[in-house]
């Protein structure tokens, strides 16, 4: 039996791929008249809140001439214990792909391990692959070729930072993290990137981080997964993005930032609404994107 294209994680996806689905995404803006998708349902679960990645999906699929069905996994006898396996094997019967959003990757994992249809990573605790299609997807459309470009990374070492530095390693541009001490983006993810050549510094110091930086990006300091009362803001304010952090960027630099963001946190209002910030196109190209990601899993047989 051929096995289902799944999502995962870049670390499963050769940089080919990657590559050639941001490239066709900046081809799937809007209606074109195709309906490749006609007659093929997405099943959507969420473990944890959405806006973008929800929305993001239905109108995908919806421009693509598929359906969606969208769930919480309370709404699901999976709220109520049936496994994950089991759950992988009826849906599968019923749909043509899965996105999950989950607190534990772990769950992505059985999911896809048990699914014979394609599963797709809608954000889990270790990476958000979806979102990084539409964020080099967001800087090239502004910048070029984010090759030999330089980012910094500001702030938590979470989930999006572990993203970014995958993509790093596929995409070939520079990557500065400076993140609380306590707070790095996981040593197996930068080990793995920088086996695969990857130019990725990880530190404390946000000057040396973006100095000269081609883009600054950070993220909320308490992810989904995460427990506030334990992690707490104090050991992140250095690291908010304000005006003077940016004005240590390259003249023509560009904010990113995924959102939802905590405002007066890990950024500031002037930044966020700024001229050099591109949140809300990088939130609109979401939609290319989840196109160009179902496109790939689903043609896969
Ligand atoms: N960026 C992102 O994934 O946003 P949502 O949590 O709203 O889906
Ligand atoms: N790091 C954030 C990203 C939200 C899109 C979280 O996991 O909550």
């Amino acid at each position: 039996m051929t096995q289902p294209r799944h999502f995962l994680d870049f670390d499963g996806i050769d940089a080919a791929t990657l590559r050639a689905t941001i490239d066709r995404a900046r081809t799937l803006k809007g209606r074109n008249g195709a309906a490749p998708l006609v007659g093929k349902t997405l099943a959507a679960i969420f473990e944890s809140p959405s806006t973008r990645t929800r929305v993001s999906f239905e109108v995908a699929m919806d421009e693509l001439g598929g359906k969606t069905i969208t769930m919480t996994a309370a709404d699901m006898q999976l709220g109520r214990g049936e496994t994950i396996e089991d759950t992988a094997r009826v849906l599968s019967r019923y749909v043509d792909a899965i996105a999950l959003r989950t607190r534990s990757h772990e769950t992505l994992l059985a999911l896809a391990d048990g699914a014979s249809v394609p599963v797709i990573n809608a954000l889990s605790d270790r990476s958000h692959p979806c979102q990084l299609v539409a964020d080099v997807m967001t800087y090239e459309e502004y910048r070029g070729p984010i090759e030999g470009r330089t980012v910094a990374w500001l702030g938590d070492g979470n989930n999006m930072a572990a993203t970014w530095v995958q993509t790093a390693a596929h995409c070939g541009f520079s990557l500065r993290l400076a993140c609380p001490a306590a707070y790095p983006p996981p040593r197996e993810i930068v080990a793995w990137a920088k086996e695969r050549g990857a130019d990725i510094e990880v530190g404390t110091d946000v000057a040396s981080a973006v100095t000269g930086a081609d883009c600054v990006v950070t993220d909320t300091w308490v992810s989904l997964h995460d427990d506030p009362a334990r992690k707490g803001n104090v050991s992140f304010e250095p690291f908010r993005v304000d005006e003077a952090v940016m004005a240590m960027a390259a003249p023509d630099a560009i904010f990113m930032h995924c959102l939802p963001a905590k405002r007066g946190c890990e950024v500031t209002d002037a930044v966020l609404d700024g001229p050099q910030s591109v949140v809300l196109d990088e939130a609109a190209n979401r939609v290319p994107a989840q196109k160009a990601i179902l496109l790939w899993c689903l043609e896969g047989g």
